[in-house]
């Protein structure tokens, strides 16, 4: 079976960060996160993959490679415009060929894996198989509504009106019958051709559409919060390893330090993670918190955040939390004259300071 890994969207609710980057690589626990996805794929035993890129190609063609980091091969896949989900399929029909696939959304993280997903699909043949989950915020995803017995009754992409709590998961199993049902729906009001249509249309046409309910948590990372909330979630299950230098401080909890790294003078509370080379000096760093490669954090407070490398934050007297903090930026209090407030600033930047 072959794989797919849809990397093609602009992550508008993602701005400023995706101004610069995909948002498939920001970094969740320092990893980015397309790669929990292809590890997914991988232990379920994929050894092909294709990814759908659009505008940020060439970034996540740097990043991700040609598979051999996974020992597997790895095929792009160009999308002119984000067009929707289901035009991604119909442009990728001859890498994917005849046979049965997987398609993972390239911004979804799930904690179980999708082996489990993957063996029903085999046993059973289905010709789509779908993951679900209780959310409460359906309206903010594509709903499904299940029948008494189980059975999967309607689909409806983002409904104002919810007729369940069940949202899709961004996996999805297909067999080559999806095509024909791509050819047969049309655009939506966003002018994107929906996979949640095109699953609709095999129900309306009396094609097997089967549905697996996750296990585990799963986060769809698009918005700010969501990486938070993904980076919280992953940090939760690491374990404690120090690759890392530390003097005169005081080290709790699951605490993961990379080469390099070094923490003096500090408090740090796990579950953390501590990039290559970083310096962590008269500082404390709380739980839920990954600080990236190459930072430097000094006299400052961190808590459930995200510091991707190269940030520098420096006498920073207030505690950051539940931030993002995007990469070689600088945060600094300054006790030199003129005591004025300096921001140099991209687009839709986010500041809250505390009097
Ligand atoms: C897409 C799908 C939606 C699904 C979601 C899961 O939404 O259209 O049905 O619930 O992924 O991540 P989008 O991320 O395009 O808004």
């Amino acid at each position: 079976m072959k794989g797919l890994i849809l990397a093609g969207g602009c992550g508008r609710r993602l701005r400023p960060l995706t101004y610069t980057g995909a948002k498939q690589l920001i970094p969740v626990a320092n990893k980015p996160i397309i790669f929990y996805g292809i590890e997914a794929l991988v232990k379920a035993g994929i050894d092909e993959l294709g990814i759908v890129i659009g505008e940020t190609a060439k970034e996540i063609h740097d990043a991700v490679g040609n598979g051999e980091k996974w020992n597997i091969r790895i095929t792009y896949i160009p999308q002119q415009a984000p067009l929707g989900l289901a035009h991604a399929i119909k442009i990728s029909k001859e890498f994917l060929g005849d046979e049965p696939f997987i398609m993972y959304l390239g911004d979804n993280i799930l904690k179980e894996g999708i082996e489990d997903f993957v063996h029903q699909f085999e046993k059973n043949k289905p010709n789509a198989l779908i993951l679900l989950t209780k959310v409460p915020n359906p309206q903010e995803f594509g709903v499904a509504v299940l029948d008494e017995s189980g059975a999967v009754k309607q689909l409806i992409e983002k409904p104002k009106e919810p007729p369940s709590n069940l949202a899709l998961v961004g996996v999805y199993l297909f067999d080559p019958e999806v095509f024909t049902a791509i050819e047969n729906i049309k655009p939506s009001w966003r002018n994107e051709l929906e996979i949640t249509d095109a699953i609709q249309w095999l129900l309306d046409n009396r094609f097997s559409v089967e549905s697996h309910m996750v296990k585990g948590w799963w986060k769809d990372t698009g918005k700010p919060d969501d990486i938070i909330e993904a980076n919280l979630l992953v940090l939760e299950g690491i374990e404690s390893v120090n690759n890392g230098r530390q003097k005169d401080s005081e080290i709790n909890g699951r605490v993961r330090t990379e080469k390099g790294a070094v923490i003096e003078r500090s408090i740090v509370r796990g579950p953390v993670i501590i990039g290559k080379n970083a310096k962590i000096i008269g500082s404390y760093i709380g739980p839920f918190s990954s600080i990236g490669d190459n930072t430097v954090i000094e006299n400052s407070e961190i808590e459930n955040s995200v510091i991707m490398e190269g940030a520098q934050i420096r006498n920073v007297e207030k505690r950051i939390d539940r931030s993002i903090v995007g990469k070689n930026v600088v945060i600094s209090v300054t006790t030199k004259s003129p005591r004025t407030h300096k921001f140099i600033l991209g687009d839709q930047s986010y500041v809250q300071i505390i009097k």
